[in-house]
């Protein structure tokens, strides 16, 4: 079995930001090291998407040619991969000849089998600029879903692709004028003569992502149209025939033909030219395609058309992981607006890995999701520093103080042989996450392990064992080292720089396998330079960054919204008895402004307690009110009443105010 990895090829049009990095990259990344891991053959493709109109208009903004502003990009949002630890085997970009060449030959064979057909289409043409005026270089309402600011291809609202023309209030992006509508000639690949063949190769995926699925069914159900695969621009791949002046292949025909043209470029490089055969001509291929939710329709109808309209036998994708997009500050990331985290910036203040973690703990996986300073600063400083680090820091400290930093293997007692059991049971789970793309759940999994390890170490108390029983102390220490060696294999793919670290400070080879995990080490553990693995991030540097955003940003300012915290288990929130209560009595407690003295029915008893909502009510408004109540917290004393129970509240806009359910219910019923 051999693996092509890609991850959608970015636009040479802007810099790289956490968004992109969460959707397309850090999960293929992962996914990759961990296949490497596994001693799985596979290459991780990828490089810069060259054409297109935005790039155009670019160069004609800047008065400069499309290769310069390409360039600048390529090279930037190269070195921001970097920066994070994205390591492709090969980053290429398609405006290089053979790239051209390769997409000229996919069109013709395309074309020579009656696939790619001509047809005088109307067009958008602003006679002012006079020029056709193809995608992005016209504006107007969506005409399936109405909201502004449409481009002409593809609604950025409600993800639809449609027909030009058929934009509503349409504008000339480049002078702002109405254009009228004209004639001219393009090509259309004819996406129904693959219809048949592509619902038989779509009926064995069901174990794609829900959402790719969805979507695909949902196309198929609607018919299968041709599309055009051409337009009227100087900037792209020239359409390979002779009455084809002045246009250029669609740069959505062209971009994913960058996933094969860049591995001929790697197997050049490699001094093996042929090299490429193997991968992309095999049956026993695996293509995986990870890309962002709007990349869906190409990769997974048109892409796999094209590819089974070619003379040779290409492999098909194998499967889509795509995932949803990543907002920022409660608000959708723009770079238009300067609303967003460019990477190569972000790297000069935090460390790659750190953002690594907090992009995988907040995977857009299933939906979208949110990134937050705060929340940054949190799962740094939760995760790594205070569960990961820390188990590292007291483990290896304590080995240096006690032990010379050396520790042999040992005998393993009923309690120590568990705690091992139950990392391996763990590291099964991780395996599977990883093959299923699961980095966010893998997150929650590994810091399972460490939390084992802080757990065990405490039960173990060696501090004090120490007086007594050298030997137990050993058997302690040893079994930390060995689930910090098992962390270090289960989460290199996510933090490898990070992992390899801890490995040199334990002495643990650089060479290592998935399978090395389990089981436990047989030679004695000799410490190496000891170091602090991670640092922690302080308030005033996020509150810097968060000024920075809003500042630089054209955005309005998001609501702030409290860091998610850590996660519970299902048996932690069991604990909480939270029951319905009907207010009998309230007043204000003497001398405050914000405690309301109540006497509540609970349905079993009768309780009274303090809550301070006084500021959003008055006592005799809730008099009769339903409130929700935590009926098994510990009593206390407040203002010497004793509070047997608290009322839960919101706050909100600066008030608190008691959750009050809908339609009452009666008093004493679990809320769950
Ligand atoms: O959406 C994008 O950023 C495109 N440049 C992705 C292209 S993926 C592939 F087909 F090349
Ligand atoms: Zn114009």
């Amino acid at each position: 079995m051999r693996y092509i990895v890609t991850s959608a090829l970015p636009y040479a049009n802007g810099k790289l930001h956490v968004g992109h990095v969460a959707g397309a990259y850090l999960p293929a990344d992962i996914f990759v090291r961990y296949l490497r891991l596994k001693g799985e053959d596979v290459i991780y493709i990828c490089g810069t998407d060259e054409h297109g109109t935005p790039i155009s208009i670019s160069a004609d903004k800047e008065g400069v040619t499309p290769h310069e502003v390409v360039k600048r990009y390529h090279d930037s949002i190269k070195e921001a991969f970097d920066g994070v630890g994205i390591e492709f085997d090969n980053f290429s970009g398609t405006a290089r000849p053979p790239h051209h060449k390769l997409s000229q030959e996919f069109f013709t064979q395309l074309y020579n089998k009656e696939h790619i057909q001509s047809k005088v289409t109307l067009q958008f043409y602003c006679e002012h600029d006079k020029r056709y005026l193809p995608d992005r270089y016209v504006e107007g309402t969506c005409p399936k879903c109405g909201a502004g600011g449409a481009r002409g291809d593809q609604c950025d609202k409600c993800g639809q692709i449609y027909d030009t023309t058929t934009l509503k209030e349409p504008v000339c992006k480049i002078c702002g004028n109405t254009p009228i509508i004209r004639e001219t000639k393009h090509w259309f690949l004819h996406l129904d003569s693959f219809c048949d063949r592509l619902k038989v190769w779509l009926s064995g995926k069901d174990y794609w992502k829900e959402n790719v699925l969805n979507f695909m069914m949902g196309l198929l159900e609607q018919g299968l149209i041709e599309r055009s695969i051409t337009r009227d621009l100087s900037w792209g791949v020239p359409v390979p025939l002779p009455d084809a002046d002045g246009k250029v292949l669609y740069v959505w025909f062209d971009a994913p033909i960058g996933y094969i043209s860049s591995t001929v470029e790697w197997a050049e490089a490699q001094g093996k030219p042929e090299m490429w055969k193997d991968y992309w001509l095999s049956p026993d291929t695996q293509l995986i395609h990870f890309i962002g939710k709007d990349n869906i329709i190409f990769h997974a109808l048109i892409w796999p058309a094209m590819l089974m309209g070619q003379d040779v036998c290409y492999c098909l994708p194998h499967d889509i992981p795509a995932n949803e997009f990543m907002n920022l500050e409660g608000e959708k990331i723009s770079t238009s607006k300067n609303w967003a985290i460019w990477v190569d910036e972000f790297v000069k203040e935090f460390d790659g890995e750190y953002l690594r973690w907090y992009l995988a703990v907040n995977a857009p996986e299933k939906q979208d999701s949110d990134f937050s300073f705060k929340d940054f600063q949190l799962k740094v400083n939760t995760d790594l520093n205070n569960t990961l680090g820390n188990l590292a820091n007291r483990v290896c400290a304590f080995t240096v103080k006690n032990f010379d930093g050396k520790i042999s293997p040992c005998e393993f007692d009923a309690e120590s042989q568990a705690v091992i059991s139950e990392a391996d049971a763990l590291l099964s789970e991780i395996e599977a996450g990883y093959k299923d793309y699961q980095v966010k759940k893998n997150t929650k999994l590994v810091m399972d392990i460490a939390r084992l390890g802080n757990k065990y170490f405490d039960e173990r108390k060696p501090w004090s064992v120490i007086k007594e029983d050298k030997a137990k102390v050993n058997e302690t220490l040893s079994v930390c080292m060995n689930l910090l060696a098992k962390l270090s294999i289960a989460m290199y793919p996510i933090l490898p720089k990070h992992m390899l670290r801890l490995r040199e400070m334990m002495n643990l080879s650089s060479g290592f396998a998935f399978a090395d995990a389990y089981g436990t080490l047989q030679s004695e553990v000799q410490l190496g330079e000891i170091r602090p693995l991670f640092r922690k991030l302080e308030d005033e540097e996020i509150a810097k960054q968060l000024e920075l955003l809003k500042a630089s940003s054209k955005a309005a300012p998001a609501v702030e919204y409290a860091p998610i915290k850590e996660s519970i288990s299902y048996d932690d929130f069991a604990k909480m008895d939270i029951r319905l209560a009907k207010v009998l009595e309230a007043e204000i407690v003497p001398k405050t402004d914000k405690l309301l003295k109540l006497k509540v029915d609970i349905g079993s008893e009768q309780r009274e307690l303090v809550a301070g909502i006084a500021q959003s009510y008055k006592p005799e408004e809730l008099v009769g009110k339903t409130v929700t109540m935590l009926v098994n917290l510990e009593p206390r004393k407040i203002r010497g009443i004793n509070s047997q129970g608290m009322i839960l509240a919101a706050h909100s806009d600066g008030k608190i105010k008691a959750i009050l359910p809908d339609g009452g219910g009666s008093a004493g019923s679990v809320v769950q």
